[in-house]
């Protein structure tokens, strides 16, 4: 296992290889759309698996083996595939999402993408979400700390920038709802109308991946959601710290990638984001079941 420290140009080849993996992953996407043939129903009715969401992490995976062998992965449709040393517990760890926003992609609608995100020693460092049906594909580095003053967040060519939004009132933010929240208490509807009443509006598009893109590149002041896994977050975690933003769990603690709760923000409305989370759980005398 490698152990040392990952330089700026370590990291820039890690983006390099998760880029060509993740643009063949999405050319397959794009290949199988409109014409799937296998749609399996995997938690909950709207939870699906199709050949396409298969095919993209198989091409993927073959990409990651055969390039950073000493890396481990958790994958979606495959689970944990360690390094070639036997450990899935590597230093570093790809959290691969084939395919997010897969009932978008069932339905025709474009928000869907390939995340790929890097977390080292469990943090966010390198990160790739490719929406092919909107040509963007976005990518981020978490500079080793005094590392760089170079932009390291980008949508194809444009650096990319958070808002400088800095009260809710002209907020735009996003969220998104678990598969289950039928069967839950803790389903994030009054969190979502608490800040209703108190932003410029909220939208929930469906891809986690492609939501944290939009933090990133100032379109969103804020995003929260819960009920999340690693390979929705890690990548677009990255990219939202690398573009300047903030991230974090649903108490303002540092992200835990493995708890399925995140707060994504443009920083400077980040404290107002926790506090309306913190009064919601209050009021429902609860902490955020959702953070696992
Ligand atoms: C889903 C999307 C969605 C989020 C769900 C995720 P999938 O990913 O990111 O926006 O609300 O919780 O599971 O299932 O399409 O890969
Ligand atoms: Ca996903
Ligand atoms: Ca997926």
């Amino acid at each position: 296992m490698d152990t040392s420290r990952a330089s700026l140009a370590d990291l820039k080849h890690y983006l390099q290889v998760a880029t060509e993996a993740a643009q063949a992953g999405g050319v397959l996407l794009m290949q199988h759309r409109g014409a799937l043939s296998q749609v399996r129903v995997k938690s909950a009715s709207g939870d699906l698996v199709t050949e396409a969401d298969l095919a993209s992490e198989r091409a993927i995976l073959s990409r990651f083996k055969a390039a950073l062998p000493t890396h481990a992965i958790l994958a979606e449709e495959s689970g944990a595939h360690p390094a070639d040393n036997g450990h899935t517990e590597s230093d570093y760890l790809w959290a691969i999402d084939p395919l997010d926003g897969t009932l978008n992609y069932a339905h025709g609608l474009p928000f869907f993408c390939v995340s790929i995100g890097l977390l080292i020693r469990g943090k966010p460092r390198v990160g790739v979400v490719y929406a092919p049906a909107l040509n963007h594909l976005y990518t981020g580095i978490v500079a080793p700390e005094g590392d760089s003053a170079e932009a390291l967040a980008f949508c194809n060519d444009a650096a990319l920038q958070v808002s400088i939004a800095d009260d809710l009132k002209t907020s735009l933010l996003a969220t998104g709802f678990p598969y289950h929240r039928s069967e839950l208490s803790d389903n994030n509807y009054a969190e979502f109308m608490y800040f209703a009443d108190r932003t410029q509006d909220i939208r929930r598009p469906g891809a986690a991946a492609l939501d944290l893109c939009f933090v990133a590149s100032g379109c969103y002041e804020g995003y929260w959601e819960q009920y999340l896994n690693p390979w929705d977050v890690v990548a677009g975690a990255a990219i939202v710290e690398a573009a300047g933003g903030q991230i974090s769990a649903y108490n303002g603690d540092a992200l835990d990638p493995y708890s399925g709760a995140i707060v994504a923000s443009n920083g400077h409305i980040h404290s107002l984001l926790i506090e309306g989370l913190q009064q919601v759980a209050a009021k429902k005398g609860s902490s955020h079941a959702g953070q696992r």
